[in-house]
């Protein structure tokens, strides 16, 4: 069926919000105040999902993103939305999601990206025999490409090279990470008799052939301020180099504001926050359930000749306990958010700052509101790692009533 419809606003995951006989539909690639005729292709009894035939009326606002994948890989959602309309978009979504979960009005300034394209330093593809691409958004479908404007140009290139000589392995994914002079690439076989392998393109540094030798596995190393940090094919890092610079500043800069000699840094990968803020305190404990994560935070703290910090692998709701003391705690978990445990540990440790670092406002907001008995929102920022899409990092500090 086709209707014609007017977008009123957007939804989190930036598709356009309108309404048929009342009912919700959401139609993506579209912006507020665009008048669309639309194809109908989903309808449950809450809402409708609908694709674009023809625009009749397009928004001053709109841009055109020269991707040809754009409609199809699901990577970004919001590229077709000026860039500042895109930080306008985050910025209300916050705004939003505390005013429903948390009750609490905020008006959240957001940072600015300083590349709005070929900022990730990360790439995961996934290969169905001479194909490389992303899959559809929620489906199994592979939408092969050649380059993506997010990624790095060095990542780019080493596509290209890759795809060249694709067709002889049984691959099902490839993971490739570039400091802008090296890539770390981990393929994935189809089936589990074939090993995983980790291979270098373009030029390995002396630090990342330190780090490989020491590592006894391949390793990269990247520059994040004064500090530098081995990561391997399995363990996290930030995407965005340079925004993740500005996040960890400004923990630094809460830290220096609120003070405190013993600090707990939860999910802390391979250290870069309790590395970079080592200097401020006495002591730094990180905790991290990914045990090559681990190995590469103990590199870490070597090669930045840090003495302070000491890490725990473990699962952050087995590993922390009520005997454990701090003065503040930085928690940086996955998209999830915390378990009631950990929060509930937390509480019982009673640091009188808690840094919340996130990458989902949604479950943020929610564990906000699980704290908030005792803990008053003193600050929130928001940080754009992620243009062309709607995700959003969020700092928030949390101080002790
Ligand atoms: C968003 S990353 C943050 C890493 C680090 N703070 C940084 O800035 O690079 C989340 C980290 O939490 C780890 N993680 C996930 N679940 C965990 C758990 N239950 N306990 C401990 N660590 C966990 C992941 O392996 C990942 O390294």
């Amino acid at each position: 069926m086709r209707y014609i419809i007017e977008i009123e606003k957007l939804d989190h995951q930036g598709r356009g919000i309108g309404k048929i006989d009342g009912k919700i539909v959401f139609v993506p690639n579209t912006y507020i105040g665009e008048k669309v005729e639309i194809e109908v292709i989903k309808d449950t009894t809450k809402f409708m999902e609908g694709k674009v035939v023809k625009f009749l009326k397009k928004s001053s606002d709109r841009v055109k993103f020269s991707c040809p994948y754009y409609n199809e890989c699901g990577g970004c959602n919001i590229a077709h939305i000026k860039y500042e309309k895109q930080l306008q978009f985050k910025e209300d979504l916050v705004k939003n999601i505390f005013k429903k979960y948390v009750n609490i009005d905020i008006n959240p300034k957001i940072s600015k990206s300083d590349e709005e394209l070929h900022y990730r330093n990360k790439v995961v593809f996934h290969v169905k025999k001479d194909k490389i691409g992303f899959y559809q958004e929620e489906t199994n479908t592979l939408v092969p490409i050649d380059k993506c404007l997010l990624l790095d140009e060095l990542l780019n290139k080493t596509l290209w090279a890759l795809s060249m000589n694709i067709e002889s392995a049984d691959l099902k994914s490839m993971t490739l990470k570039s400091n802008g002079e090296s890539t770390l690439a981990k393929f994935v076989g189809n089936t589990k008799l074939d090993n995983d392998e980790t291979i270098f393109w373009g030029n390995k540094s002396a630090l990342d052939k330190k780090a490989t030798d020491e590592l006894k596995e391949d390793a990269i190393v990247f520059k994040l301020g004064r500090y530098n940090y081995a990561v391997n094919a399995d363990a996290f890092f930030q995407v965005n180099t340079k925004q993740a610079v500005k996040i960890y500043d400004k923990v630094r800069k809460h830290i220096q504001e609120c003070s405190g000699d013993k600090i707990l840094d939860l999910y802390c990968g391979i250290g870069s926050i309790s590395i970079y803020i080592s200097d401020l305190c006495k002591e730094v404990v990180g905790i991290e359930i990914n045990k090559s994560a681990i190995k590469c935070a103990n590199y870490n703290k070597k090669l930045n000749n840090i003495k302070n910090v000491k890490f725990i692998a473990g699962d952050v709701s087995v590993a922390i306990n009520n005997k454990m003391k701090a003065d503040i705690i930085i928690v940086d978990p996955p998209r999830g958010g915390l378990d009631n445990k950990t929060i509930s540990t937390i509480k019982e440790i009673k640091p009188n700052t808690i840094i919340y670092v996130s990458c989902n406002p949604l479950t943020l907001a929610r564990d906000i509101n699980k704290l908030c008995d005792e803990y008053e929102l003193d600050n929130i920022e928001l940080f754009d790692m992620f243009p062309q899409t709607y995700h959003c990092e969020v700092v928030t500090i949390l101080e002790r009533k």
